[in-house]
């Protein structure tokens, strides 16, 4: 059986780890062997790397060096975990890959959506999922549900509305597939909508 690899994508809020695990479990209900991950970390250096971005915010990071360090925390994360899981015919799920490279630093941060992009497509090439989830809400409502939970990538004034748009405008890095789902309603509405279009692209 070939693997399958899906990431899903969308603006803190959004309940993306919660669709993760339920796609997981209904993956492994027809008897898939799912490796799960997160971005950025996953590694022993991607955790550093995600400590150092997420954690540490006393440190000054130019916007260059934080797109480095989200990729290079990547491509560990292929590397290690997710090529030799495809090899083996496993589905790996991603809770974030490069989509949300191209939207924070690229489209709402301060690099530009064509440089991001273009380095991104240079780094990794073909290292991509076959498949990527946009959830999508209106960043008011992924506000609320968030309450004070802001890191340094969110907390700006008017950001989350900047990536939730960046989000619904992106076509990624050509040859990518993405499909948007809104991510309004209950988590089993979510989770219906999700899957319908996954078994649609899959089957
Ligand atoms: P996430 O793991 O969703 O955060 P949390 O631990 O709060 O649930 O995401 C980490 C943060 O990093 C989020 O604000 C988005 C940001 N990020 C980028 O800016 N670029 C990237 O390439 C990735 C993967 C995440």
């Amino acid at each position: 059986m070939s693997g399958l690899f899906i990431a899903i994508e969308g603006i803190d809020g959004v309940g993306k780890s919660t669709q993760v695990e339920r796609l997981a479990a209904r993956f492994e209900q027809v008897g898939r062997t799912v490796l799960k991950v997160r971005e950025p970390g996953g590694t022993t250096f991607g955790e550093s790397v995600r400590d150092l971005l997420l954690r540490q915010e006393e440190i000054e990071i130019a916007p260059e060096a934080q797109m480095l360090l989200f990729l290079a925390s990547r491509v560990e994360l292929w590397r290690q975990e997710i090529a030799p899981a495809l090899e083996s015919g496993q589905v790996v799920i991603s809770d974030r890959f490069h989509l949300s490279t191209i939207v924070y630093q690229g489209i709402a941060g301060a690099l530009g959506e064509a440089r991001v992009t273009a380095v991104c497509a240079e780094i990794l090439g073909d290292r991509r999922p076959d498949l990527s989830l946009v959830l999508e809400l209106p960043a008011a409502v992924a506000r609320q549900r968030l309450g004070t939970e802001l890191d340094r990538f969110e907390r700006g004034p008017g950001f989350l509305e900047l990536v939730a748009s960046g989000f619904a405008v992106t076509k990624g890095i050509p040859g990518d597939r993405i499909e948007r789902i809104s991510a309004e309603g209950t988590p089993d509405e979510v989770e219906a909508r999700l899957s319908k279009v996954v078994s649609d692209v899959v089957s």
